[in-house]
């Protein structure tokens, strides 16, 4: 929230209360939202309608949802300014919609403290022939904005769309120090090739901050090559708040009449704040780049033998145990860091598991090998969060990570036992 630029909550409250401004939420048509979510998308639903900021989240956990250690007063300050946005609601004065999908970041970034996961999903669509998938712009897609500010500009998921797939929200608990990654030790990753076969792609695409081409490393799809890139298409494709890198705004289902009526606020929406000189999408960006990564506690015993059987499975070709971050951060708190995110960061052939989907250079199949790090906060699993367990996430594994998942299968119980426990220590 740019302060002083937008009303404040109570104002907004006022304004609904008078102009019968209300947000309204999609009934999915596709029976996509699984049962659990349903008790918590009334809840936003309902904090939405009265935009009241979202309950303070729990952090009984640890030091999950930390500052990095190590950061000079300035990064702290700006790292609870930026935390303050991500936890306010937008408002439609604001620049909120007209489509969306929730009103804040932590809305759908919250479990188990600001800046987690949570049940929350997003649907994509798009028409898949002959190999050849269109995401149908044309019609609002690829991603579907289940909430609006009217009616009238409601989304729906176009007829002739033959792909929906749901997208699970990741943590983002020590995104800078993935940021902070060498491109070089990416692209070294996709070079090996395992005794399975297993080789991972490097996933190249257009950083919409720089404009140049670089290794995408964020979302399921390493869409996104950087943390600013994707807090501003967050802006816009979550909140529908237009920014100075997306100053286009979505309309709804592609209909540019609708857009017109319903789209009030000037663009770009958000907006410098002249005493920091950073906007919204900048000081959010700054939050998630000093968030702490999860910590993982000592390995007692059982966790132990469990990495010997991660590593015997092979499950260690995609999910690297640990990267190091080089000396070039302008932040020394993420300088020559190990950053043990189980993860290559590189794209994999899933086959089955892919979610039909082709977005930055992933092809429909293709998915981010996902990091591990932190696994015991993030349920449920799985791109789709389909899955409610580890284990139920292992056996999807299909394609590339077919012989792997495989080896888990013929597992005695003990050695999955071991396995799990240490899955659930990193
Ligand atoms: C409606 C729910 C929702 C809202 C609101 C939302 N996100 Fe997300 N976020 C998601 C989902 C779902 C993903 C996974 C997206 C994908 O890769 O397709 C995600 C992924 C991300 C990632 C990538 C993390 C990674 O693992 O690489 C970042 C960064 C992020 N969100 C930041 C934000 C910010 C900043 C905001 C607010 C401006 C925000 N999100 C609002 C649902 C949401
Ligand atoms: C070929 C590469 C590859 C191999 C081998 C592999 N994985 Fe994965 N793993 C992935 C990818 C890609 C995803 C994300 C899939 C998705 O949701 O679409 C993933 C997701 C997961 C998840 C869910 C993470 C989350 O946050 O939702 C777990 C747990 C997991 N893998 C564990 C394992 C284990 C344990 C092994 C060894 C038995 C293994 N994986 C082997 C590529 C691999």
């Amino acid at each position: 929230m740019t302060k002083g630029t937008r009303p404040s909550a109570s104002i907004v409250n006022l304004l609904c209360l008078s102009f019968g401004l209300t947000a309204f939420a999609a009934t999915p048509q596709n029976n996509s939202a699984t049962p659990t979510t349903d008790g918590k998308q009334l809840a936003i639903r309902h904090q939405l309608t009265r935009h009241t900021k979202p309950p303070a989240p729990n952090s009984i956990r640890g030091q999950l949802g930390d500052p990095l250690q190590g950061l000079t007063a300035a990064q702290l300050a700006a790292f609870t300014d930026g935390k303050d946005d991500f936890e306010t609601a937008e408002t439609v004065e604001g620049g909120l919609g007209p489509i969306f999908n929730r009103d804040s970041c932590v809305a759908c970034h919250s479990g188990p403290a600001t800046g987690g996961s949570s049940v929350v999903n997003v649907t994509r669509f798009g028409l898949l022939t002959n190999g050849h998938f269109d995401g149908l712009e044309s019609l609002g897609g690829s991603l579907l904005q289940d909430h609006a500010i009217t009616p009238l500009a409601m989304e729906v998921i176009p007829m002739t769309a033959n792909v929906v797939a749901e997208r699970n929200s990741t943590p983002l608990f020590g995104l800078g120090l993935i940021e902070a990654i060498p491109e070089s030790a990416i692209i070294a990753n996709s070079k090996k090739r395992s005794a399975d076969g297993v080789q991972g792609r490097v996933s190249m695409v257009t950083d919409v901050v720089s404009g140049k081409t670089k290794v995408g490393r964020f979302g399921w799809k390493a869409q996104q090559a950087s943390i600013l890139g994707f807090s501003a298409d967050a802006y816009l494709n979550e909140m529908g708040i237009t920014n100075r890198f997306f100053s286009t705004e979505n309309a709804p289902n592609g209909d540019q009449a609708i857009l017109a009526e319903t789209d009030k606020v000037a663009d770009p929406e958000d907006q410098f704040d002249p005493i920091s000189g950073k906007s919204d999408v900048d000081k959010v960006a700054d939050f998630m780049t000093l968030l702490a990564p999860p910590n993982n506690g000592p390995l007692r015993p059982t966790a132990a033998a469990g990495k010997l059987v991660f590593d015997n499975l092979g499950c260690a070709s995609c999910h690297t145990p640990v990267m190091m971050t080089d000396n070039r951060s302008s932040i020394a708190a993420l300088r020559n860091r190990e950053v043990k995110l189980f993860s290559d960061l590189l794209l994999h052939d899933m086959g089955t598991l892919g979610d039909g989907i082709a977005q930055g250079a992933a092809s429909p199949t293709e998915m981010r090998t996902a990091p591990l790090w932190g696994l015991r906060f993030s349920a449920p699993y799985l791109h789709n969060g389909k899955a409610a367990t580890v284990e139920d996430a292992i056996k999807a594994h299909n394609g590339e990570g077919k012989v792997s998942r495989d080896r888990f299968n013929r597992l005695n119980k003990d050695q999955k036992a071991q396995l799990l426990d240490f899955l659930n220590s990193i």
